[in-house]
């Protein structure tokens, strides 16, 4: 199976959640900004940070120039301050080009004045992620 883990991070929090995510697939994470194009692939699970309740623009960018996706399986990932705004947004611009979503899964990440979020997403949050695709796996979703 093809598969590619791709995200966007502005602090690094997300880029956790992809690395985990990534090595439970068995595949290493690629940072939208090196990212040409996804190729042939069977599963593609994208991921952000949410700013300003958006998806990064770079994501954005990255999904819109991609072709109709029709079947294609796809996995949600991300973090955010308080609300899942940016997964909601790509998965918008995903089901508009037909892609088959089978998960989506998200946690809080630190942001410097949300004492509270200090530290997220915690070790906790990543085994999470983790079991989440091992779920996918088991329900033969992926
Ligand atoms: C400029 C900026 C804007 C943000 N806006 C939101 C927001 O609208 N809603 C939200 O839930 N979190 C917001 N956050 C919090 C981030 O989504 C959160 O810290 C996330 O974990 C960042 O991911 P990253 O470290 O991968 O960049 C914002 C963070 C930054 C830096």
């Amino acid at each position: 199976m093809n598969v590619k883990v791709i995200y966007s991070t502005l602090t690094g929090n997300t880029k956790k959640v992809a690395d985990a995510i990534a090595e439970e697939i068995g595949t290493t994470a690629e940072d939208v900004k090196n990212v040409v194009s996804i190729g042939d692939v069977d599963l593609l699970a994208v991921g952000t940070g949410c700013y300003n309740k958006s998806a990064s623009k770079e994501i954005v960018k990255f999904l819109n120039s991609l072709d109709d996706l029709v079947g294609l399986k796809v996995i949600l990932f991300g973090t955010y301050g308080f609300d899942d705004d940016a997964l909601r947004e790509m998965a918008d611009i995903l089901n508009a080009k037909s892609a088959n979503i089978v998960g989506r899964w998200g946690c809080k990440g630190s942001l410097l004045y949300l004492l509270h979020n200090r530290g997220l997403p915690s070790e906790g949050d990543l085994m999470e992620a983790r079991k989440f695709i091992r779920k996918l796996k088991e329900t033969k979703k992926i």
